[in-house]
């Protein structure tokens, strides 16, 4: 049977991440990080000295190397090659150079053809990224878009990154947030944007928990899917 896709897709750090994953639980289903697989083949390219502007190595690589993404309890898990590389692709240098990956067209379709055969391997599918509802799952049923005022997804970011040790000034996260904002609209394949009948969802001044719970009761209102209880205790901020 097909799989029922659900999509959220939305700018960085508007939620999207953590909302996904609490969603697939409270469906019962799996969720996907999409990021997590680019920054993982930006990852693997860096370490194997590929330039990330040279299409047809970037390529290569892909094809040579074996990618695991393995969705965890709190996170997606990654592995390049069977080498776990889960905190290393959160790397701030990596984060930067990440979209020349995300801007390479035969990767996006290798990336999507993954996500497509990710989805037929499971009944439930919560996937998120910037082209989920748009390219990879045009068909999806249900289908979310993210968005957040740019200080609080700082805030946001802030918070993530002071939790593993890393210090950086407010108004430098939200200038790198816009610079990707803008990056990533003027993509002209897979471009950020909302697809034509996604559900807008504004996430400002709400917490994970709350985002969550409004998406469940949509989904449980339109296709009578059943919602289960959710766990309070991984109410939890807003980030990826
Ligand atoms: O959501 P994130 O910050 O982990 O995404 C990492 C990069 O991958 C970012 O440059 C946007 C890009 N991306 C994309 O182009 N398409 C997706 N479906 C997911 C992420």
């Amino acid at each position: 049977m097909a799989p029922f896709v659900v999509t959220i897709d939305g700018p960085a750090a508007s939620g999207k991440s953590t909302v996904a994953r609490l969603l697939a639980m409270r469906i019962q289903g799996q969720y996907l990080d999409t990021g997590a697989m680019y920054r993982t083949i930006a990852w693997a390219a860096i370490k194997a000295g590929v330039d990330l502007q040279d299409t047809q190595s970037l390529i290569a690589l892909i094809d040579r190397t074996r990618f695991d993404f393995v969705p965890g309890p709190d996170r997606m898990e990654v592995y390049v090659d069977g080498q776990q590389v889960t905190d290393q692709i959160r790397d701030p240098e990596l984060t930067n150079l990440v979209r020349f990956v995300a801007d390479c067209r035969p990767v996006r379709d290798r990336l999507v053809q993954m996500q497509r055969q990710f989805a037929q391997g499971v009944a439930r599918l919560v996937t998120e990224g910037r082209d989920q509802g748009t390219v990879a799952f045009p068909e999806a049923p249900a289908k979310f878009y993210l968005v957040a005022d740019p200080r609080e997804r700082a805030r946001r970011r802030q918070h993530q990154l002071r939790q593993t040790g890393i210090e950086c000034p407010l108004e430098e996260i939200e200038k790198a947030i816009r610079e990707r904002d803008k990056i990533d609209q003027e993509r002209q394949k897979g471009g950020l944007r909302p697809a034509p009948n996604a559900v807008i969802v504004d996430t400002t001044g709400l917490s994970a928990e709350q985002v969550v719970d409004l998406m469940a009761s949509l989904l449980h209102q339109a296709f009578g899917i059943t919602i289960a209880s959710a766990n309070r205790a991984d109410d939890e901020g807003l980030a990826g």
